[in-house]
């Protein structure tokens, strides 16, 4: 099987993750819950991880990376945690459900007032909107760093530089970013940069988290258990424990604490440049074929993926076609990004999307060349 679908999940992983997961599983107690030996361990192996996290981000503070179970959860916890009811967030048409939805919900009941930048037909931004856009009460921009549905990556420098000057916080969306790309959250002025474990990170699902500028406040979402200050009532105030209540998965932690490893020793470089190899030679095997119609804007900073249709058929089928006589898995139909199908004039049609990974290989890629060319010219028959 040739698994191209790496931007909903990583399949393949380093070897070291799940030996780590089943060692963890097997030794470690629950995190700050204890004094013994086991949750001693538990504490040590999470700190080590957000150690490693901050390093990797260059978030100056360990103590600031929050772990959550997904990339979903810190969009929520961050959004419903910084907003309130009289403010304005500017976001854009390239966001995936797990921003939009917290962001609609919050307009419909905090009447929290909200933004799009809009994209074109290709999935660009135009940077001069964000200044456009901002109002006396503009409290944050929430944007990705990367579309899922097209790859294309926005310019975070230059959003940055609008937010720093009109003192406005900076919330990046990095789920498809982290572990593929170079992310400096202070070079690049990033106040909250959410994350997933599972895909670029090549970590296990059931991880992700939040990485906090100094000084930034957020409300949590969740409260409880956390180990200490028992007879408080309130949450205590202290990062990271503030946004952690409940038992964080430290199997899965120790499982993303590996993939971290793994990352650096490869080298961030050597994996970005393998996968932006792999996507170029996809791209420059697939842009000509008749019929074929590529999504997104590649000549720019791009993701591994590359987003496409085969003239009239129906994303979803191509897919099975894909999968049942080629055995290629990738992903079609909606993306949970609603605003920018729209843009791409891709709602009725959807999209198949090939996303690759550092561990794909170009065999893997030219099979995948020749299957659409094969598609394309038994469609036009
Ligand atoms: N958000 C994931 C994707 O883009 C699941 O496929």
């Amino acid at each position: 099987m040739i698994y191209l679908d790496n931007a909903s999940t990583t399949l393949i992983k380093p070897e070291a993750v799940g030996s780590a997961i089943l060692t963890a599983m097997q030794t470690l107690g629950n995190t700050a819950r204890g004094a013994h030996g086991y949750s001693i361990d538990a504490a040590s192996a999470v700190y080590e991880a957000r150690e490693k996290i901050a390093r990797f981000f260059n978030c100056k503070r360990a103590d600031h990376v929050v772990f959550t179970s997904n990339v979903t959860q810190a969009l929520n916890m961050t959004i419903y945690g910084v907003l309130s009811s009289s403010d304005h967030v500017i976001s854009t048409d390239l966001e995936h459900n797990s921003v939009l939805r917290p962001l609609y919900r919050l307009q419909d009941e905090r009447g929290v007032e909200v933004d799009f930048v809009p994209a074109d037909k290709k999935g660009c931004l135009d940077y001069r909107d964000f200044e456009r856009m901002i109002k006396p009460n503009t409290k944050a921009i929430v944007c990705t760093h990367a579309s899922n549905l097209t790859g294309n990556m926005t310019d975070m420098r230059r959003i940055s530089e609008i937010s720093r000057k009109n003192n406005i916080l900076l919330i990046v969306d990095a789920a498809q970013t982290a572990g593929s790309k170079k992310i400096d959250m202070q070079e690049l002025g990033i106040d909250i940069l959410c994350f997933t474990g599972h895909k670029g990170l090549m970590g296990p699902q059931g991880t992700g988290g939040m990485c906090i500028g100094e000084g930034v406040k957020i409300r949590p979402l969740i409260v409880g258990g956390t180990g200490v200050q028992t007879y408080s009532r309130a949450q205590p105030e202290r990062l990271p424990t503030l946004l952690e209540a409940g038992t964080l998965n430290g199997h899965g932690i120790a499982g993303l604490s590996a993939a971290l490893d793994f990352i650096n020793e490869t080298g961030l470089d050597c994996i970005e440049n393998k996968e932006t190899f792999l996507t170029e030679r996809f791209y420059n095997g697939i842009k000509n074929i008749d019929r074929v119609t590529v999504y997104g804007d590649l000549s720019r900073e791009h993701t591994a993926i590359v987003a496409l249709n085969i003239g009239d058929l129906d994303s979803g089928e191509v897919a099975d076609i894909l999968f049942e006589q080629y055995d290629i898995a990738v992903r079609a139909g909606a993306h949970c990004a609603p605003r920018l199908h729209r843009a791409l004039g891709t709602k009725e049609q959807g999209a198949v999307r090939f996303s690759f990974s550092y561990f794909n290989s170009i065999e893997e890629i030219d099979k995948a060349i020749f299957a659409v060319k094969e598609i394309s010219r038994s469609e036009m028959k």
